[in-house]
């Protein structure tokens, strides 16, 4: 199995890293991964929006502390393949005892490689808190790529140089060689104004290719689901927010296939194909959300 680790992050609050975290993880089962979501954020909104309840001491502290494997923290879901480490508010004191440690960077590394969790799942997704503390560090030194979600408003792109200085320097001390910055995903996408093409058009300029297709558009419906403690997929499966992140995560398999394998790398469009797969709605059917290729000049 080729299972990888995904960082989701970005230091800058509010931009869609949990949403995309949950969603893209519910969405990946759908193609029969199996994945593992770490919440590393003692906001705990990742374990909240899938339905988890917050219990003290239910976290990666004590493994991080090596007091207890990680294994015994690992809950289902609701959504079946989707297991989760949830997180509560206690994980914000990892960030002293971190400091404290010897190994204060490879602590998470460690433990999905002492659990070997990468033989159990497809994917782990890491969400993580908007901030560049130790844990934060440790998703960077743990992963082997990167998603930055960047929502679709002025001053996108403000923060990201110095993430990126940081990769270079994890990269640089030998702590994590490889890591690369996968995929740029563009969130609360808003069709009706200029705003939001202008500012993927500027990220498009500087991260290329690494730009995702899919475009999350602004949904009402992403910013309920989580109260009621499901993924989007489960919440309305019919909705914009659901097309597109069942999409993205179609665009993430496909930007994970081997090169061995018949299927394309890169798609440039997506016509209605995903429509397709979603079953009949008894009334007006979701509105397709738009794609990078559309807005491009
Ligand atoms: N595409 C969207 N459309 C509408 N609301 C959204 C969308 N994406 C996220 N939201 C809402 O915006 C808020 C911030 O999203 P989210 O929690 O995913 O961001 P975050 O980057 O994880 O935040 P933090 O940095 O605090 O962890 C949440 O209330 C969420 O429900
Ligand atoms: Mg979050």
């Amino acid at each position: 199995m080729s299972s990888k680790v995904i960082g989701i992050v970005n230091q800058k609050g509010g931009v869609g890293k949990t949403t995309t975290a949950v969603n893209l993880a519910a969405c990946l089962t759908e193609h029969r991964k199996k994945i593992l979501l770490i919440d590393l954020d003692p906001q705990a909104n990742a374990t909240s929006g899938l339905g988890i309840r917050k219990e003290p001491g239910i976290s990666l502290y004590a493994a991080l502390q090596h007091q207890a494997p990680a294994l015994e923290y690992i809950r289902e879901t609701e959504t079946p393949g989707l297991h989760i480490i949830p997180s509560e508010i206690d994980l914000a004191g990892a960030e002293i005892e971190l400091s404290r440690s010897g190994n204060y960077l490879g602590r998470l590394r460690g433990i999905i490689h002492e659990n070997n969790l990468l033989n159990e799942y497809d994917y782990i997704l890491l969400d993580c808190s908007p901030s560049l503390g130790l844990l934060t560090m440790n998703v960077l030194a743990a992963s082997d790529e990167l998603i930055i979600p960047i929502q679709c408003e002025y001053y996108a792109l403000e923060g990201l140089s110095v993430m990126q200085h940081l990769i270079r320097r994890l990269k640089d001390s030998g702590a994590n060689p490889d890591l690369e910055i996968e995929g740029i995903v563009m969130t609360m996408y808003d069709m009706r104004t200029n705003l939001s093409q202008q500012v993927v058009q500027e990220v498009i300029t500087h991260y290329g290719a690494k730009v995702y297709e899919t475009l999350i558009p602004r949904n009402v419906r992403l910013g309920e689901a989580p109260s009621y403690g499901l993924p989007i997929m489960k919440y309305d499966p019919y909705c914009t927010g659901a097309v597109a992140y069942k999409r993205l995560a179609k665009e993430f398999l496909e930007r994970h296939t081997p090169l061995d394998s018949p299927a394309p790398l890169h798609k440039l469009t997506f016509p209605n194909l995903h429509l397709a797969e979603i079953p009949a709605r008894p009334e007006p059917v979701a509105i397709e959300p738009p794609t990078t290729s559309e807005i491009q000049p």
